[in-house]
């Protein structure tokens, strides 16, 4: 019997104009775990989609346990024991846990009747068998995005799987949320189920994988054996390029002034008493565990939660956020860590979305709005942020996530805010323009009139470019480092110690 599981050959899939997957091939063998890698728009989520069914290539063959077919459909692919988390979840917001996690599967084994019983059963086994506690009956909306990725996977180990996808699953996740996932993965590998994974976080791709296949513009570069490469093989066989980042030191930091001060903010059940100052010419980090209250001071400096205590000051002059509004009045801006539920109009185009934060400076006399500057601006950020698409017309579900991301930078930094509150800029992001977004974050800083505040739990992303890092739990800042005192290893440490991090 051969040891081989999945073997796809030769398969194309063109949209319009565009060459997603170019004759390109993929071999898994059973019980592997085999990561797919290459930049934002090289046509990995492409591939997913041909394998689950949800797209028919234009040409190949997808060859599964020693049976060939030209395309499969999406129930042909359950059959067979493939489940895909998608990179944008298909998770029902409405619903509860246990109804996300075990309604489908109640549907699957052809119930008419949905029984209730069941699915807090069923539920509760899923997230058992991958050891996460999430209460059963909350509604996942108010989640937040590392529950929903738990949830989907919980979802997918229901069926008789032979292969689980996943699609970035540790996108939202931190360092221990990750760890949990892949001792379930293991786990999954010794029940003698094949993994295929997407990431583009190296380091866990070097911790998971056995073999990994690395695509460019739709194309298959090379396929190996994970032991087989070093780090910078393996990003130059993504990128084709060299990259090694170097530590941003804000030297000209212009101590005697402040773009930006908060003095000791509280939120209920959020944090207390924050306080810290951006000086022109500065990176400030603030990294922290999920939950350590990140997020929510992030929302709060936005305006969308409402401080319950404490100060502002925007070049010295306090100010008042109540509203978004008020931020954006300010010439506060944010990106946010969800860009599908926070930061993109997914009906509007991809030209839409980037505008509409400037609609007001667009606005010319008599109300209209002047489209043709925001297609020139448009086309700059394109340009900047190496955004891929076809057409600026098209719809933004039409990019990849990556490039989704890079849009929701886009319009924020068009707005040239005073104040650039970040919140997991890169998440999802590749390698390469990852570094482009970094350097172009440093060139900012450098300008010294734009305050900027990187929240990020990507421990490199933070120790990289942020000359001074904050560290956030539990709501409350608990130590204020320089990057170049640390390494990354230390700063973990610094960001779980005390947390009683649980054994994995
Ligand atoms: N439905 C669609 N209509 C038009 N173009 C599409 C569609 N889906 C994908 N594309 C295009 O196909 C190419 C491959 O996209 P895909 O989503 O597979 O990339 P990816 O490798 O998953 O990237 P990322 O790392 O950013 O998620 C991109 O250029 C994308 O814009
Ligand atoms: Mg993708």
């Amino acid at each position: 019997m051969s040891d081989i599981l999945l073997e796809i050959k030769e398969v194309s899939k063109h949209f319009g104009g565009v060459t997603a997957l170019d004759k390109v091939g993929l071999t898994i063998r059973k019980g592997e775990i085999h990561c797919l890698v290459g930049e934002n728009g090289c046509g990995k989520s492409t591939l997913i989609k041909i394998i689950s069914g949800f797209y028919k290539p234009d040409g190949g063959t997808i060859c599964f346990d020693g049976q060939e077919y030209s395309s499969l459909d999406i129930k042909q692919s359950i059959q067979l024991g493939i489940q895909v988390i998608y990179q944008d979840m298909s998770i029902f917001p409405n619903l509860t846990v246990a109804e996300n996690i075990a309604m489908n599967y109640e549907l699957y084994n052809r119930r008419k009747l949905v029984n209730w019983k069941n699915v807090e059963t069923i539920a509760k086994q899923a997230l058992a068998h991958i050891g996460i506690d999430i209460p059963l009956h909350e509604s996942v909306g108010s989640l937040s995005i590392a529950d929903k990725q738990l949830i989907a996977i919980a979802r997918s180990i229901l069926y008789n799987s032979r292969l689980i996808i996943m699609d970035e699953p540790t996108s939202a996740l931190t360092r221990r949320e990750v760890d949990k996932l892949f001792k379930v993965i293991r786990q999954l590998q010794k029940e003698g189920i094949s993994i295929l994974f997407v990431s583009h976080k190296l380091d866990e791709v070097f911790e998971i994988a056995d073999q990994f296949t690395v695509f460019r513009n739709g194309r298959l570069i090379v396929s190996k054996e994970a032991k087989n490469i070093t780090n910078e093989q393996f990003v130059f066989y993504m990128t084709g390029r060299n990259i090694e980042e170097e530590y941003f030191t804000a030297d000209h930091a212009d101590v005697s002034s402040s773009l930006f001060r908060v003095e000791n903010l509280c939120l209920k059940n959020g944090f207390e008493n924050i306080s810290f100052e951006i000086h022109p010419g500065e990176i400030l980090g603030i990294t922290g565990l999920l939950g350590s209250g990140r997020t929510e001071l992030a929302k709060t400096l936005f305006g969308m939660y409402t401080a319950d205590s404490g100060r502002i000051f925007i070049e010295e002059k306090e100010v008042k956020i109540k509203s978004p509004m008020d931020a954006l009045k300010l010439k506060v801006a944010y990106v946010p860590e969800d860009r599908l539920t926070e930061g993109l109009f997914l009906t509007q185009s991809i030209e839409n979305n980037m505008i509409i934060s400037n609609i007001d400076r667009l606005r010319k006399k008599k109300g209209t709005v002047d489209f043709q500057r925001g297609n020139e601006d448009s086309k700059y950020w394109v340009k900047s942020l190496g955004i891929k698409l076809h057409e600026l017309k098209d719809g933004i579900q039409t990019l990849s996530g990556g490039n989704q991301q890079k849009v929701v930078l886009g319009k924020w930094l068009e707005t040239s805010p005073k104040v650039l509150i970040l919140n997991g800029p890169t998440v999802g992001v590749d390698i390469g323009a990852k570094y482009d977004i970094h350097n172009y974050l440093r060139k900012l800083a450098e300008e010294k009139t734009m305050a900027i505040l990187l929240i990020s739990d990507d421990i490199n992303e933070i120790l990289m470019n942020c000359n001074r890092i904050l560290i956030i739990k539990s709501g409350r800042i608990t130590g204020e480092y320089k990057n170049t005192d640390l390494d990354s290893s230390r700063l973990q440490v610094l960001i779980t110690e005390g947390e009683g991090a649980e054994a994995v």
